[in-house]
């Protein structure tokens, strides 16, 4: 039997979009259908890069009744107009990160979904790592025991003419900050679905380097739930930049991933380092664009199998809603100089 192919459209046609197109049209379940841009203009050019039908009249698109997911791919502060119009049009909604740059705009996207009827993925591709798995399936099968202490570093840098080129990097009407919301969520996110829930953090951010509204450094000290503790170390001032890492430390051992990739494993009666299944993939640390496609890929895959089998997607909106209010919480303990409860 054909395998069903669940029809795609993309918003945005910038940076990101090429890694959605060619993971949608390398998988046997997906294809694209069509882009949106915002002119005429950089319509026909993104039908000529893409090979797909380009619009530059969003509802005419999202009209089309064979284009079953739409792939929200503008800048984060410019998420929530094409998601609420893509789930309006009954849609289901795949959003890149950070869902949204304030948690207003965030529960809107959600309710407009929930409300819909509509699936909402939102894209967090560090989670697809073979490295990460491995770690996330230790955690769940209680192999560390009690979590103590959760770290993510993301000591990144970006070149001045990253944010002078960019009308919305380190904006904050368009970034919502800079290197927490921006960069280091990724591995925010990974903190937050291994560890228990944040009760409190207390947070500093300074713009040490560039010229940008957003921070270009910032600390958080966390206390989880339950009496673990974490600390978060970011920025994309910190040259050359390294990979980022993400340490976890229970009551019999711990796990230190760098990059994706498994650097210690040191877990008492489970010695044995789980097998490498591929590559880890690159890092964003000195170039946004260094990762390759295939992290995405796994993540449209687990998007079209929820759509197919009527399931939630492995990062929902409620899931992706943690590391933004987390980075919020930061950014308000550095202005009010105390620390934040998220409960
Ligand atoms: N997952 C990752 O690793 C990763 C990497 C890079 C960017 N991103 C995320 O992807 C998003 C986009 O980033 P980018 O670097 O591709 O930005 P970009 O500036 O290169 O592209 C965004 C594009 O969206 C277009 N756009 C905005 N509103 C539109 C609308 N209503 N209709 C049609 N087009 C519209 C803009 O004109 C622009 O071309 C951001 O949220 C960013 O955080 C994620």
């Amino acid at each position: 039997m054909e395998q069903k192919k669940t029809g795609f459209a993309i918003i945005g046609t910038g940076a990101i979009a090429r890694h959605h197109a060619r993971s949608i049209q390398e998988l046997e379940s997906s294809e694209l259908l069509a882009v949106c841009s915002r002119s005429p203009e950089r319509a026909a050019e993104a039908e000529d890069r893409f090979g797909v039908k380009a619009y530059s009249d969003m509802e005419e698109m999202l009209n089309r009744p064979d284009i079953e997911v739409v792939a929200i791919c503008t800048e984060s502060g410019y998420h929530l107009e094409p998601a609420l119009a893509a789930a309006r049009a009954g849609k289901h909604v795949l959003i890149e990160k950070p869902i949204e740059v304030t948690l207003e705009r965030t529960d809107e996207i959600i309710a407009a979904c929930r409300s819909a009827g509509v699936k909402l993925g939102v894209i967090f591709q560090n989670r697809f790592t073979p490295g990460y798995l491995r770690l996330r399936e230790a955690v769940q099968k209680d192999l560390l025991g009690r979590l103590i202490m959760g770290n993510a570093y993301i000591k990144w840098f970006r070149h001045p003419e990253y944010y002078s080129s960019s009308q919305w990097k380190g904006t904050i009407k368009g970034d919502g900050g800079a290197a927490l919301i921006n960069q280091g969520i990724h591995t925010i996110d990974l903190l937050l679905d291994i560890m228990p829930e944040v009760e409190s953090v207390y947070g500093q951010v300074k713009t040490v380097l560039h010229d940008i509204e957003g921070e270009d450094l910032g600390l958080a000290m966390l206390n989880f739930i339950g009496g673990a503790m974490g600390t978060i170390e970011g920025g994309t001032s910190l040259y050359p930049g390294y990979p980022e890492r993400l340490e976890v430390y229970g009551e019999k051992g711990s796990v230190i991933l760098e990059g994706g990739e498994i650097k210690q494993w040191n877990i008492q009666g489970e010695e044995e380092l789980p097998k490498k299944e591929k590559a880890a993939e690159k890092s964003g640390s000195a170039d946004p664009m260094a990762i390759s496609h295939q992290l995405h890929l796994a993540q449209i895959k687990d998007m079209v199998e929820a759509v197919q089998e009527n399931r939630e997607p492995l990062v929902n909106g409620e899931t992706a809603r943690k590391s933004l209010a987390l980075i919020l919480a930061v950014y308000q303990s550095s202005k009010e100089n105390k620390p934040v409860s998220l409960r």
